[in-house]
């Protein structure tokens, strides 16, 4: 066991304190947003990256909600995402057309694993409104033109964890964000 697990941690970027008040805050857009809707409301979390902040914010809005999980990897490093997506688990339901869906992911970086997700679900699911929502925001990598509709907090370029984000599947479980230490990954 490694007993100082957080000396991975260079400076704390979102304390839980301010990530418990954005969640919030983006909590009652969200409701202001689709509360008038007739359409039914889908959250669809991509794993693993948002499990932690999926499970906040879905206990945040107050609107009835259906959940769903899909799992995307992508070719390449593990720290930059490829266009080239696979799917390792999928969507139970087909048919998207009647749902209002609220996609919720730990990060938009380059852009490239929500650009492809957005033009499969309309593609193979049939969906027909379709909004992102982010814990973070890391717009000076982005190489797709895609962007937040609701998003917590925009963020330098650096390699970020916690709070649902990994480095080689660890510090998923810290209750922040922090920005990884250099010498880890150089
Ligand atoms: P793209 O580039 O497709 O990125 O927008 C999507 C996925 O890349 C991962 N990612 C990170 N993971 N710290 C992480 O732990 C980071 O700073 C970081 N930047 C990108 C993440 O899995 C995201 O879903
Ligand atoms: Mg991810």
């Amino acid at each position: 066991m490694d007993h100082n697990y957080e000396k991975a941690v260079e400076r704390i970027l979102c304390s839980e304190e301010q990530i418990k008040k954005r969640v919030a805050e983006i909590a009652r857009e969200i409701e202001n947003y689709y509360g008038a809707s007739d359409k039914k409301l889908l959250l669809l979390g991509i794993l693993k990256g948002s499990v932690v902040f999926m499970a906040d914010l879905m206990k945040a809005v107050r609107l009835p909600m259906e959940v769903e999980f899909m799992r995307l990897s992508s070719y390449g490093k593990s720290a930059v995402s490829s266009g080239e997506i696979v799917i390792k688990a999928g969507l139970e339901k087909k048919d998207l057309a009647d749902y209002n869906v609220l996609i919720v992911e730990d990060i938009l970086d380059t852009g490239n694993t929500l650009f492809w997700l957005v033009d499969y679900l309309k593609r193979e699911h049939n969906a027909k409104d379709i909004k992102i929502c982010t814990l973070l925001d890391k717009p000076d990598r982005r190489e797709k033109p895609i962007s937040v509709d609701f998003g917590c907090f925009t963020i330098p370029d650096e390699f970020v964890i916690g709070y649902g984000l990994d480095f080689n599947e660890l510090y998923r479980d810290l209750p922040y964000v922090g920005i990884l230490k250099r010498e880890y990954y150089e």
